[in-house]
């Protein structure tokens, strides 16, 4: 596999991926696809070397450019969509024309050329489970996780043009004889993610003097795994996935979006409960939980960034260090959430 396309390669997930490909496998050359909308930016991309990254700036729902990329390509891993639950539910038209659209292109043109496609999705697909009995405080669940048997049930715009993705990449692999695999992975933490998401939205917000907004009564769970531990999982099935198979992707990180509040206040030498209890999502997923054996066992991957003390600190380092990264935009994203009441 030595020249791969990642779309998305300048966004959140999809930049760390391609830091991670530079950084582990030498033999590989990049071509990022990336549309450059408000989640994705080229300084993601910066001081890699030219030799072995390439940005193409365009559209994945745009078949010409994915037909002349995909032509000269060994395989596709496919992280770019519209990926925010609370612009989903305010204006829902671009998720279907990125999410659904863009990712027929893409199978479309790998189906032609037959080349292998890695679809990287998310563990909100499968809807939402009851809050664990054994934490305290939750609630009366036995504490089930999702595999990749269970059924579809999304709640959210976004959560159903990914379940839509998926379902259209299962279709082409079976009908046509796509060469796909895919991935559902939990919430990702790390550098680069925007500053409209959970944990930077709130360390950036103290960095500001604004304090933390916290949705409803804050209990959700999150299943946080961080960003590096994705990218190598990623490699792992891309490399060594069987064609056709779905792999969960987690670390066994659950918590409840108010814990990870406290631990972010304290980190950054804040009062415990200095922050507002702002209005609730609409449809707002309880708990997300992956079991990821499947991945372990069979394809012998192990997420390494496990201490998420740790993680967020370096996190919070992160976000400290490179203000200049997301000050600018800070104020319209929060003028946004306020006009939204959150
Ligand atoms: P992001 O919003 O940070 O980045 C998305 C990137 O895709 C941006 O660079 C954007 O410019 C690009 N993009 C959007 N529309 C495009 C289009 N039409 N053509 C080309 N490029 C386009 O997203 P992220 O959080 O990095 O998520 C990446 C992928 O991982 C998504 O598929 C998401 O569903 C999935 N995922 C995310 C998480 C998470 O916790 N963030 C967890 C599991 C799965
Ligand atoms: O589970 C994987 C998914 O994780 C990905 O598919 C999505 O692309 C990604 O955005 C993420 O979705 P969430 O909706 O879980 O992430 P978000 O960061 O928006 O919110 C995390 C939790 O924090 C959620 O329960 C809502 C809550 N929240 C969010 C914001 C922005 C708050 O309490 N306050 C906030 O200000």
């Amino acid at each position: 596999m030595k020249n791969i396309i990642v779309t998305g390669g300048a966004g959140f997930i999809g930049s760390n991926f391609v830091h991670y490909v530079v950084n582990n496998h030498p033999e590989v050359h990049v071509t990022v696809l990336d549309k450059l909308t408000y989640a994705g930016n080229k300084a993601n991309l910066a001081g890699l070397p030219a030799d072995r990254v390439e940005l193409v700036v365009g559209d994945i729902a745009d078949a010409k450019i994915v037909d002349e990329l995909v032509a000269k390509a060994d395989a596709v891993v496919h992280y770019a969509a519209e990926s925010h639950n609370d612009n989903s539910l305010k204006d829902p038209y671009p998720f279907v024309e990125t999410n659904l659209i863009g990712t027929y292109t893409l199978i479309e043109a790998c189906r032609k050329y037959d080349v292998r496609f890695h679809h990287v999705s998310t563990d909100e697909v499968y809807g939402d489970l009851p809050l664990r009995k054994d934490l305290p405080g939750h609630g009366d669940g036995p504490g089930e996780k999702f595999t990749d048997k269970t059924p579809y049930n999304p709640s959210s715009p976004y959560s159903s043009t990914k379940a839509g993705s998926d379902l259209l990449v299962k279709a082409w692999v079976r009908s046509f004889g796509l060469r796909a695999t895919i991935s559902n992975c939990s919430n990702n933490y790390g550098p680069y993610q925007h500053i409209e998401k959970f944990i930077p939205r709130q360390i950036t917000n103290i960095l500001s003097g604004i304090r933390p907004k916290l949705y409803g009564d804050g209990k959700n769970v999150r299943d946080w795994i961080h960003t590096n531990d994705h990218s190598s999982a990623v490699w792992t099935i891309l490399t060594k996935g069987e064609i056709g198979e779905t792999y969960l992707i987690g670390a066994d990180g659950e918590q409840d979006n108010i814990t990870v509040l406290e631990l972010i206040l304290e980190l950054m030498g804040q009062p415990k409960d200095a922050y507002d209890h702002v209005k609730d999502r609409p449809g707002h997923d309880l708990r997300y939980a992956i079991d990821s054996t499947k991945l372990r066992e069979e394809l012998g991957w192990k997420p390494q960034f496990t201490n998420f003390r740790d993680g967020l600190a370096a996190t919070i380092q992160w976000y400290t260090d490179n203000r200049e990264w997301w000050e600018a935009e800070k104020q319209a994203v929060e003028q946004k959430y306020a006009k939204n009441g959150q």
